[in-house]
């Protein structure tokens, strides 16, 4: 598992082959088992291929192009326990780790990308989404051609305090 956390990295190169079913349902079952406030689980989950994702990556310049598949991780506000808190991103972004790893751990090239404020209306009206519902992050999956590069060393001892700073 530490070994898997260490050689993840951010693929933004893709091979023009789409991603199985079975494989986008396994990715998006890690996410599903991530942890959440209160176990609301506010998160849904939409798989973007074919024309649809070609619009997507037209009105999101920061995703890679060469995406062939990916999943829009998308806030649920209206399963939010705790109000205020703003917890439906907080769950989605420890379902996107769990999705990126499990991508990594299938052998699978992914990315956490942003949705910036510019293009979020569009998105919400391209794929329908309905009150609530707020684009979180888009990740795409796919092959890559050869294995991503080891990060550096990250591990930072400075930035570890103990009782106290
Ligand atoms: C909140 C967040 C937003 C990100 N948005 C983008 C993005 O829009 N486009 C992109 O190419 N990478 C994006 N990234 C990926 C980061 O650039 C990447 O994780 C970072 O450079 C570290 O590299 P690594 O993932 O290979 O370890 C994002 C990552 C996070 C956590």
């Amino acid at each position: 598992m530490i070994d898997l956390i260490k050689t993840r990295r951010s693929i933004r190169s893709y091979r023009d082959t789409e991603v199985g079913d079975d494989d986008l349902r396994e990715i998006i079952e890690a996410g599903m088992y991530a942890p959440s406030a209160g176990n609301e689980q506010a998160w849904q989950f939409i798989v973007l291929k074919g024309e649809i994702l070609k619009r997507y990556l037209a009105l999101n310049g920061n995703v890679p192009q060469s995406a062939p598949t990916g999943i829009l991780v998308c806030a649920d506000r209206n399963a939010e326990k705790y109000k205020g808190m703003n917890t439906s991103y907080l769950d989605c972004a420890a379902a996107t780790q769990n999705m990126l790893l499990a991508a990594h751990a299938k052998g699978l090239g992914a990315i956490w990308t942003a949705v910036f404020d510019g293009p979020k209306k569009e998105v919400i009206r391209l794929l329908n989404l309905p009150p609530g519902i707020d684009p979180f992050c888009f990740v795409p999956v796919g092959t890559y051609d050869k294995t991503a590069q080891e990060a550096p060393r990250r591990f930072d001892e400075a930035k570890i305090h103990r009782n106290g700073w």
